[in-house]
């Protein structure tokens, strides 16, 4: 009876991690649309009004974003309420879901600060940047608290990094995949406030000192992005040698795939300049890259097993 509940909590916690992803991708269909401001500096309410009246298009794809999002928050609650219901104090999964919890009112502030601030629409000013770049660090602090509740719920041992030059190579890893992915934000930003009409003419708006911070930081997103594949793809590749189970070298092998098909996408971004569909593929592909990157790590690190009890529930 037990083992049901807990795959049914299982189930759950993948599609409200799926679902998730994809809150994600309408909330870069927002920025990419400019429908930011479709509820004007409104929040919680849509242009002061609960359910907005005869909505324009901005309006619909803005107050679909909240309404889907708003139907996030409310999954992870579900799924924390439910995580302690079955799951013992301190139980990994549990403790996930709190951090889920956690990231994702984090990720409504964030989100509530950019309406009320005005920071949509085809405002420049820095700041934006700031947020955008929080808002998507962020982001991927919540999928991976929810690909950790959801590893743990399915029987993924509990994890213990290692100590010393190991654990800092995991860190090292984990904050330039972030510093990755909040420089790409700001790449996006800048294409959607500053859009290059051809290759050459964005590339020398890349390098003009008096072209706006934003576009003349695009540069550096590839640059970091080369970098972090190159050092992501030799710890993979070290994780998954011979000797690892099988699952753990699929992952490994998989995750060095993602990385050259995220260097493919980026590049195909540059010189397409970015239609929506390659800036919502990128996008996804960064958070799949992301959510390997943190089951990777869970899967290579396992607890000694005098201390691993991975579906301690509570008692009936
Ligand atoms: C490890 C590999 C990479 C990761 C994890 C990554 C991640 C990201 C993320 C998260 C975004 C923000 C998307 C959004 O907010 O809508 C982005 C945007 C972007 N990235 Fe990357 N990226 C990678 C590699 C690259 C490479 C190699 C290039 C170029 C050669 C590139 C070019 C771009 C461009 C042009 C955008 C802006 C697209 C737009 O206008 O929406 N990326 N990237």
């Amino acid at each position: 009876m037990n083992g049901v509940k807990h795959s049914n909590f299982s189930r759950y916690a993948w599609a409200v991690l799926a679902y998730n992803v994809f809150v994600i991708l309408l909330g870069a269909f927002v920025r990419s649309s400019g429908s930011g401001a479709g509820c004007g500096s409104h929040w919680p309410l849509c242009n002061g009004e609960v359910l907005p009246q005869a909505p324009g298009i901005a309006t619909l794809i803005e107050f679909s974003h909240r309404l889907t999002s708003g139907v996030a928050l409310l999954l992870v609650g579900g799924l924390l309420l439910w995580a302690r219901r079955l799951y013992a104090a301190g139980q990994p999964a549990r403790v996930a879901a709190m951090w889920s919890m956690g990231f994702i009112v984090v990720e409504a502030l964030v989100g509530a600060a950019l309406v009320l601030l005005q920071l949509t629409g085809d405002n420049p000013a820095l700041l934006r940047g700031g947020v955008i770049a929080v808002h998507l660090a962020n982001t991927l602090l919540l999928l991976g608290a929810l690909t950790l509740c959801a590893w743990h719920a399915a029987g993924g041992v509990p994890v213990q990094l290692p100590k010393g030059a190991p654990a800092a190579a995991i860190w090292l890893g984990t904050g330039l995949l972030v510093l990755v992915g909040s420089s790409g934000a700001i790449t996006a930003l800048g294409d959607t406030l500053f859009p290059a009409a051809s290759l050459s003419a964005g590339l020398q708006q890349d390098f003009d000192p008096g072209a706006h911070l934003f576009v003349r930081l695009r540069i550096w997103h590839p640059v970091l992005a080369i970098g972090t594949g190159l050092y992501i793809i030799v710890l993979a590749r070290i994780w998954g040698l011979e000797g690892q189970p099988a699952a753990v070298r699929r992952a490994a092998l998989t995750l060095i795939v993602v990385v050259g098909l995220q260097w493919v996408g980026g590049t195909l971004a540059v010189l397409l300049l970015a239609p929506l569909w390659i800036q919502i593929t990128h996008l996804l592909m960064a958070d799949v890259l992301w959510i390997l990157w943190v089951l990777l790590i869970a899967a290579v690190h396992p607890a000694p097993v005098a201390v691993t009890s991975s579906r301690q529930s509570v008692p009936a």
